[in-house]
C-alpha cells in the first residue's frame, strides 16, 4: 500500500495551527473594528432626522382683528411641516372662537366621527356635521349624533393681535 505522507516529515507543529487561527480571529476582529468604526456614525447619520424630537412650531393663522366674541369663524393659514427629511408648507384650516378677557378656542375642523368637515349654524348656535348629523355645542361637545367625542382643540394664542396655531 502506496501512503502520501512522507515517514521522514514531522508531525504538523500544534503551535503553527493555533497562530494561523490567532491570525484568522485577530483579522475579522480588525474588520468588524472598521466596519463599525464607519457604519455606525453612517448609519446614526441617516436615521437622526427621523428621530430627532419633532420641535415646537407656531403658524401664524392671521390677525383677528375682524373677529367678533363668540362668533365662530373659520379661518386657512398655511403651516411649516418637518417630518424627518420632509419639509413642507400645508394648507390647514381651524375653527376660532374669541372668549371674552382675550382668551381664544382653535377647534380641528374636522368632526370626530370620521373626519368630515362641519359648519357653524347661527339659529342653532351649533356647529353640525352633514355627514351623519352629528351636532356639536360652541363649547365643542357633543349635542347629538354619532361623534364619540367633543370637537378635537388646538392649542393657540394671540400675540400682538395676530392668531398662534400650535403645529403638533
Ligand atoms: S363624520 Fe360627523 S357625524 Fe359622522
Amino acid at each position: 500500500m502506496h501512503s502520501s505522507l512522507n515517514p521522514q516529515s514531522p508531525p504538523p507543529d500544534p503551535t503553527l495551527v493555533s497562530r494561523r487561527r490567532f491570525l484568522g480571529f485577530g483579522i475579522g476582529a480588525i474588520g468588524a473594528l472598521i466596519a463599525s468604526a464607519l457604519g455606525i456614525p453612517l448609519v446614526g447619520y441617516a436615521i437622526s432626522p427621523a428621530l430627532k424630537k419633532k420641535k415646537e412650531d407656531w403658524a401664524e393663522a392671521g390677525s383677528v382683528a375682524g373677529f367678533q366674541p363668540l362668533q365662530p369663524k373659520k379661518i386657512e393659514y398655511s403651516a411649516f411641516r418637518k417630518d424627518g427629511w420632509i419639509e413642507e408648507t400645508v394648507k390647514k384650516s381651524a375653527w376660532v372662537i374669541l372668549r371674552d378677557g382675550g382668551d381664544v378656542t382653535v377647534y380641528d375642523p374636522r368632526c370626530t366621527h370620521l373626519g368630515c368637515a362641519y359648519r357653524w349654524d347661527e339659529s342653532r348656535k351649533s356647529f353640525l356635521c352633514p355627514c351623519h348629523d352629528g351636532v356639536f355645542d360652541i363649547n365643542g361637545k357633543v349635542v347629538s349624533g354619532p361623534p364619540p367625542r367633543p370637537l378635537d382643540r388646538l392649542q393657540a394664542k394671540i400675540e400682538s393681535g395676530k392668531l398662534f396655531i400650535m403645529e403638533g
